[in-house]
């Protein structure tokens, strides 16, 4: 290697040292099959979410099948949006972020998969600017509860945004906001599919089965064994 081979080479290394996840250093990270900018302002997506995704295009597909109305809350990178849109071309998706510098990076997520004509991206706190009824709510929001927020990894709680982790007190209180919101918003029929943490399947059925008393509810484990979406389909 050239002398500023080595230089730029050693940069990258001590950014590794002090614990800066590879792929914000890369700028990238696959995703259900994709690749996918990612960046500082927006949490790296996670393997575990490919089966938020996976659900999501099941019912999207088997109940919703000549066209399908979606709104993903919390899109961060807009790694859950683009993997749908990608592989549904009847959907239309909203994707909503409170961050407007990670819609930022969805912005270029979906111009470099070819789908900004059917993923509208919107700042806004959950639903506020929801424009119309969708059949799918779906969303991974921040689930981390505050006394857990220390025992994260440096790679973590050094380099991924606060805003995409801490979920209150009991790590559910974004989720039980979304999914107080959930009438008026929901399409008749429609379903909401929400990743929680591996620990968080009880509490999480029990908050919904408070909102919705006569609906559907299950948990899906993830390739691990663990909890990781709850499905709700909701009576009013
Ligand atoms: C856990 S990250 C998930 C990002 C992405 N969906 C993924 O799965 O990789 C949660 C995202 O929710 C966003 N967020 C936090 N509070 C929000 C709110 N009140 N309304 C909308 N988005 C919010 C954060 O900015 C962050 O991008």
């Amino acid at each position: 290697m050239t002398p500023a081979q080595t230089s730029a080479f050693s940069a990258l290394i001590q950014r590794r040292i002090s614990h800066e996840p590879t792929a914000y250093i890369t700028g990238h990270k696959e995703f259900y099959g994709l690749d996918f900018q990612v960046a500082r302002p927006a949490l790296i997506p996670r393997p575990e979410t490919e089966l938020l995704v996976e659900k999501a295009i099941e019912l999207a597909t088997s109940v919703f099948a000549h066209s399908c109305l979606i709104a993903d809350v919390g899109t961060g990178c807009g790694a859950i949006a683009v993997a749908i849109a990608v592989n549904l071309p009847h959907v239309k998706i909203y994707a909503f972020d409170i961050s407007g510098a990670a819609l930022e990076i969805a912005r270029s997520n979906c111009h470099r998969h070819g789908v900004s004509d059917r993923v509208t991206l919107l700042q806004g706190d959950l639903l506020d600017h929801l424009p119309e009824p969708v059949h799918l709510l779906i969303a991974n929001l921040p689930y981390v509860r505050n006394s857990e927020l220390v025992e994260l990894s440096p790679e973590i709680s050094r380099f991924e945004p606060l805003l995409a982790l801490s979920g209150g007190a009991d790590g559910l209180e974004m989720i039980e906001g979304l999914v107080s919101q959930a009438e008026g918003n929901l399409l008749p029929g429609g379903a909401i599919l929400l990743e929680i943490g591996h620990d968080q399947g009880g509490a999480a059925c029990e908050m919904a089965r408070e909102h919705f008393p006569k609906s559907k509810i299950s948990i899906t484990t993830d390739l691990s064994g663990l909890d990781r979406v709850v499905s709700i389909f909701p009576t009013w």
